[in-house]
Order: C-alpha cells, then sequence, then structure tokens
C-alpha cells in the first residue's frame, strides 16, 4: 500500500496559528511540500513562519475555509496527499462571548472542507494513501472529578461543556460522518492543553509570562485548583506525523503530556522562572502579582488523557518534562519579546 512519506504534499489549515505553525515547520523542515491555508484572524501570525517563509517547499494561501470556491481551487492546484485540519477558533472565553464564529469556522468550515476533499478524493480514483488528518481537542469529553485517578481514553463519551468545545465535537462527529457515509480517509486526534513558543498570548501560559513581564496582575480563575495535562507542542507534532501517515482509517488517538497540573501550581512555576530570569520587576517578587478572580462560567474541572492507545501502537511518548519544558517556555518569552510586543 502506498504510504504518506516526507516526498508527500501536506495541505495545513490554520498554519499561521500557534500548533499549525510549528507543523508547517516540523513538515516542511523534514522535505513535506507543505501549502498553509489560513485566514489569518487574530490569532494568526505569520512571524510563526520565518523559518519555512523563503522555503520552495512551503506554500502560503490567504483564504476562508468556508470559501468553497477557494477551496476547491487550493485542492486543484495544490494537488495534495493528505489533509491536516487544524484552522479553527479557538480560545474558550471568547466562545462564552460569543459562539457564533466557532460553529461558523470549527463547523461549518470544517463541513465544507470534508465536502471539498472528498470530491477532489473521488476525482482522483480515491487516491490509495489520502489521509484527512482533523485535529481535535479532549475538551469534547468533558471533564473529570478533581480527585479521581480516571482519565478520557478513545472510548470515553462526548460531553462537552464550552460553546467551544461542543463546536469541536459537532466538528468530530462531522468528521467522522464523512468516513462512515460516504468513505472519506479520516483519522482524528484529541489532544491536550498544548504549550511553547509561539502561543497566543490570550492563553493561560503565556499570559501569565506576559502579564509578569510587563509587571501587571496574574489573574487566577476561582481557586485555580482546575488540573490541565500540559503537552508541548513539539511532541504533539511528533504525535500528529505519526497519526498523519499510520493511523488506521477511521480511528481516533489520544495525544497527551502526562503532565497534570492544577493552574494555580502552573502560574507559581511561572512566577518562580521569571524571578529566577528576569530583573524587570524590581526587587519584588512575581508571585506577589497573582490575584484570583471569578472563575470562569461552566470552567471544567479536570482533564486528563490515557495515550496508551498511541503508545502500544507507534511507541509515542510526550518526550518533555513539564519542569523543563515550561520553563525553556518562559526563556523563550523572555528572548522573543519582538515576536509578542509587535507581532499580535
Ligand atoms: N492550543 C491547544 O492547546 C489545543 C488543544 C487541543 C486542540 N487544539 C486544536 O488544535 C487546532 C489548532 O489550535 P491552535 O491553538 O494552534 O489555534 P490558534 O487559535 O493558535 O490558531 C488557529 C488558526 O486558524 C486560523 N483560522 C481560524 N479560522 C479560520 C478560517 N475560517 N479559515 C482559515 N483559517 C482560519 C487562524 O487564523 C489561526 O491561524 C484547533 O483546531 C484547536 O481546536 C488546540
Amino acid at each position: 500500500m502506498p504510504r504518506l512519506s516526507p516526498t508527500s504534499r501536506l495541505l495545513v489549515t490554520g498554519g499561521a496559528g500557534f500548533i499549525g505553525s510549528a507543523v508547517c515547520r516540523s513538515f516542511a523542515k523534514k522535505g513535506w511540500t507543505v501549502c498553509n491555508v489560513d485566514k489569518l484572524t487574530y490569532a494568526a501570525n505569520l512571524d510563526n513562519l520565518r523559518e519555512v517563509a523563503g522555503d520552495s517547499r512551503y506554500h502560503f494561501v490567504h483564504a476562508d475555509i468556508c470559501d468553497r470556491e477557494t477551496m476547491r481551487t487550493v485542492f486543484a492546484e495544490f494537488q495534495p496527499d493528505a489533509v491536516m485540519h487544524l484552522a479553527a477558533e479557538s480560545h474558550v472565553d471568547r466562545s462564552i462571548e460569543d459562539a457564533n464564529a466557532f460553529v461558523q469556522t470549527n463547523v461549518m468550515g470544517t463541513v465544507n472542507l470534508l465536502q471539498v476533499a472528498l470530491d477532489y478524493w473521488i476525482a482522483r480514483d480515491k487516491l490509495e494513501e489520502f489521509r484527512f488528518h482533523h485535529v481535535s481537542t479532549d475538551e469534547v469529553y468533558g471533564d473529570l472529578p478533581l480527585d479521581g485517578g480516571e482519565r478520557f481514553t478513545e472510548a470515553t463519551s462526548y460531553n462537552p461543556s464550552s460553546p467551544y468545545s461542543a463546536s469541536k465535537a459537532a466538528s468530530d462527529f462531522m468528521a467522522m460522518s464523512w468516513h462512515r457515509t460516504f468513505g472519506l480517509p479520516v483519522v482524528l486526534s484529541n489532544c491536550s492543553n498544548n504549550y511553547g513558543p509561539y502561543q497566543n498570548k490570550e492563553k493561560l501560559i503565556p499570559l501569565m509570562i506576559i502579564q509578569g513581564l510587563s509587571g501587571d496582575f496574574l489573574p487566577v480563575y476561582g481557586n485555580g485548583k482546575n488540573v490541565r495535562d500540559w503537552l508541548h507542542v513539539d511532541d504533539h507534532v511528533e504525535a500528529l506525523e505519526l497519526v498523519l501517515t499510520r493511523g488506521v482509517i477511521g480511528h481516533r488517538y489520544n495525544i497527551g503530556g502526562g503532565n497534570e497540573w492544577a493552574n494555580i501550581d502552573v502560574i507559581k512555576h511561572i512566577c518562580s522562572y521569571l524571578d529566577e530570569y528576569s530583573s524587570r520587576f524590581g526587587s519584588g517578587s512575581h508571585h506577589d502579582l497573582i490575584r484570583y478572580v471569578a472563575d470562569r462560567p461552566g470552567h471544567d474541572l479536570r482533564y486528563a488523557i490515557d495515550y496508551t492507545k498511541l503508545e502500544r501502537e507507534f511507541g509515542w511518548r510526550p518526550r518533555h518534562d513539564f519542569k523543563t519544558g515550561l520553563s525553556e517556555t518562559v526563556k523563550w518569552y523572555i528572548d522573543n519579546r519582538w515576536w509578542w510586543e509587535h507581532g499580535q
């Protein structure tokens, strides 16, 4: 059976965002020919792609995945061997303020892309190695009790809490239905919270680092005890490549970091690293900036991913130990002020 390989052509959606740009950088460096389709919303930053912008194997198309005609043209001209679909509205707080863009891009945009991909795949005589990889979140599973040892497996029922996770759940069902109803070769992955360089400053870890560097308060939702399972973006990209190239059609794969941390402990560690690496806050400690604020409505208590399937089938394990990864991330934001001061 023909296999996707580093000589293949990969269409990435949302490649100017945090995870998508890491995918574009990694795949282009490995020799894949990559076409990045991105609408360039507020969450995008083309500076994330400076390393590959001049590479002849990297192409960029400024477009909306909801625009069917443009997507048809992109498929016809680029002739992808596979699609990795990451384009999404991704911030839970924004979805609570206004869910419309989430339904539009995450649900309607995904349906549009699935249909265009299906028509293209059929027109290419159902290209054997073709894959549509839909990238999703563990938030579709809802949450877990704080005190239990339970983890989400691929068999856990969906029970999304926020408009964001509900829109991702809908898109997951749509992707799987395009496989079961029309035979499109879909693979799906659900990952936990990512962290690392180039993450938009609205997300917890960069927000705390940047607020801390600026001497601003560090807002902690509720009592700060909510637990997330932190996955380094580079570990995630390695897992995505395995799911794309070796995943079984119609299967889903959980991708987790094996790093369960309460938000308040993450923030305290960030403060300690900032105290160690940055002298900008005068004589005080960054810990003094922590402020507890009203909790997010519907705030999920705990996420924890069981990634046994990925480990058993492909030997994948996250390589980053969280404290080291977090410390390197703090250093990255200190060393790359240009990126967050001017780029977003
Ligand atoms: N960041 C995480 O921790 C995390 C965790 C689990 C799952 N995910 C999923 O991974 C994917 C990528 O997440 P991220 O954190 O990199 O997101 P991000 O918000 O950083 O980037 C999203 C990108 O999608 C683009 N985009 C948005 N709407 C579009 C549209 N209609 N057409 C074309 N492009 C559009 C944006 O311009 C942006 O570049 C998302 O599908 C998200 O649901 C993220």
